[in-house]
């Protein structure tokens, strides 16, 4: 049985249009769900959008519309950019779809049966934007959200509780025992002094909103939206195939992806309802980093936002893919701007990888009249030139390994030195030097074969971060006879 791979992105609220922090989380999840079907494992990937509660409600009546209607207007937006970035999801979930909302009161409905749920009273203040209860620590001066600079509202309602405090134990075991379980480090040690510092009960259902999934056991309630949000990682593998349930196959999910502004419902309460509902637990939640323009999380809210499709338009998925991952280290923030897209692209792409396949191409083409002696085309190990091979030894179980852990920018790091390491090798051995000496046939076979098969072991890694122009070029390489191709990345207009 080959092993399989659950990765999940957030599913995004639809109060506005997708922007480049959506696709960021997107891209990276892509990444690695391509990688690992290129081990060989069953892969299920899944992304969608989260529907219900007030962010959604509110932004519905402010523009005077229906909250279903501007969610189905939203949803298809964010529905169309994941192809758009090359994104190769298996399923699109929506939280208004009837079977989650059924999956939603089924398992609710267990948690309830298995005694972690009462009635109760709640007093607080609530940021509507956030749909999230503030702690006094969280709350900035004049009342304010610290996230969205909005004043906060007090709450008082007559709710069920879901009794979180109950999983202080076993939230701190599973902490203790299993310690790349959050990762990077840093939000680990942050997830877990947050339950350290003491776990309280919390709203699990919303008295006065209609706009949610009905409590199966009393239906004057809706469920607080991230309940129902967060079930969506479970309830897409019942229906994401009609007529089969992959939840067997899939669950637990091996990796929840995510930014730091959702780690503690992803770290605290969602282990805890799982417990609840006596699920098992995913093996992963990674909180990667927020892309910044001049300094601020890019966010609907802030109206700071660049606009993926955009430069999808200019540059092309790829490069956007390519240019998310490696200029931001994976895990961190950092600031992104189109001069530094702008350079990467023309420099990286365009020059170090674009045109060593080019050239590659064009000499094998010119050279031996596209095509290479068989020991040299089939690259074997003799026919590798021996300074190279021991630079490109151990490369592909390097690259897995940093994947594994999420190490998104190092893996891609360790394939880019290796393109940068073939274009010293053309430097060094000058085949354009080799090829006006017959006598030196076969070192110029040797040379050739070697850039071939160097080309093809990084373009084959590369293909989770590039898909479309890494297919391109493969087809390229795996013609009968070699031609010159157009570039990969070719030269873009300047914007006006
Ligand atoms: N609907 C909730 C998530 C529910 S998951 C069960 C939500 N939606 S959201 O639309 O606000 O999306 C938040 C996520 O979008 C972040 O966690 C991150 O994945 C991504 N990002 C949004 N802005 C971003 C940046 N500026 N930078 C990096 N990631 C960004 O929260």
């Amino acid at each position: 049985m080959p092993e399989s791979f659950y990765v999940t992105t957030p599913i995004y609220y639809v109060n506005a249009s997708p922007h480049l922090g959506h696709a960021y989380t997107t891209i990276a999840a892509d990444i690695m769900a391509r990688h690992h079907r290129q081990r060989g494992e069953q892969v299920f990937f899944l992304t969608g959008t989260d529907e219900h509660g007030e962010p959604v409600a509110d932004a519905a009546h402010a523009q005077g519309v229906e909250p279903q209607e501007l969610a189905d207007r939203n949803a298809e937006r964010f529905k169309a950019l994941a192809p758009r970035l090359g994104a190769s999801n298996d399923f699109f979930i929506r939280t208004t779809d009837p079977e989650h909302m059924a999956k939603v009161r089924e398992v609710l409905a267990k948690v309830h049966a298995n005694g972690f749920v009462y009635e109760g009273i709640y007093e607080g203040m609530y940021c509507p934007r956030c749909a999230d209860f503030k702690a006094e620590n969280e709350i900035d001066k004049g009342n304010r959200c610290p996230i969205h600079h909005i004043e906060l509202v007090k709450e008082k309602e007559e709710n069920y509780f879901f009794a979180l405090s109950k999983f202080q134990e076993p939230l701190e075991k599973l902490y203790a025992e299993h310690p790349s379980w959050v990762a990077p480090r840093t939000r680990y040690n942050e997830a877990l002094s947050f339950v350290k510092g003491g776990l309280r009960d919390v709203p699990l259902t919303r008295r006065h909103l209609t706009w949610g999934v009905p409590v199966p056991w009393d239906e004057e309630h809706v469920f607080y939206v991230w309940f129902d949000a967060l079930l969506n990682y479970y309830s897409a593998l019942s229906y994401a195939t009609p007529g089969s349930d992959l939840t067997a196959e899939f669950w637990p999910a091996s990796c929840h992806v995510i930014a730091k502004d959702i780690l503690r419902f992803h770290t605290v309460y969602w282990p805890a309802l799982l417990l609840a509902a006596g699920l098992e637990l995913p093996r992963k939640v990674f909180v990667h980093g927020y892309l910044l323009m001049e300094g601020e999380k890019m966010s609907k809210s802030l109206g700071n936002v660049l606009d993926p499709f955009a430069a999808i338009e200019r540059f092309g998925a790829d490069a956007l893919r390519f240019y998310l991952l490696r200029d931001v280290s994976f895990g961190q923030d950092g600031s992104v701007s189109t001069a530094a897209f702008e350079q990467r692209y023309e420099s990286e792409l365009a020059n170090d990888y674009g045109n060593l396949a080019s050239r590659t191409l064009a000499m094998v083409a010119r050279y031996r009249e596209g095509k290479l002696p068989a020991a040299a085309a089939a690259g074997t190990a003799q026919t590798l030139d021996p300074a190279l091979a021991e630079d490109f030894a151990g490369l592909a179980e390097r690259v897995a390994e940093l994947i594994d852990r999420v190490e998104l920018t190092n893996a891609l790091d360790e394939i880019w030195q290796r393109v940068r390491r073939l274009n010293r090798y053309v430097e060094e051995q000058a085949p354009w030097q080799l090829a006006k000496d017959p006598a030196r046939a076969d070192d110029l076979d040797r040379v050739l074969g070697t850039l071939m098969q160097g080309l093809r072991i990084v373009t084959v890694l590369l293909h989770p971060y590039l898909p479309a122009s890494t297919e391109r070029l493969l087809a390229a390489l795996d013609a009968p006879v070699l031609t010159p191709i157009e570039p990969l990345f070719p030269r873009v207009e300047a914007a006006s």
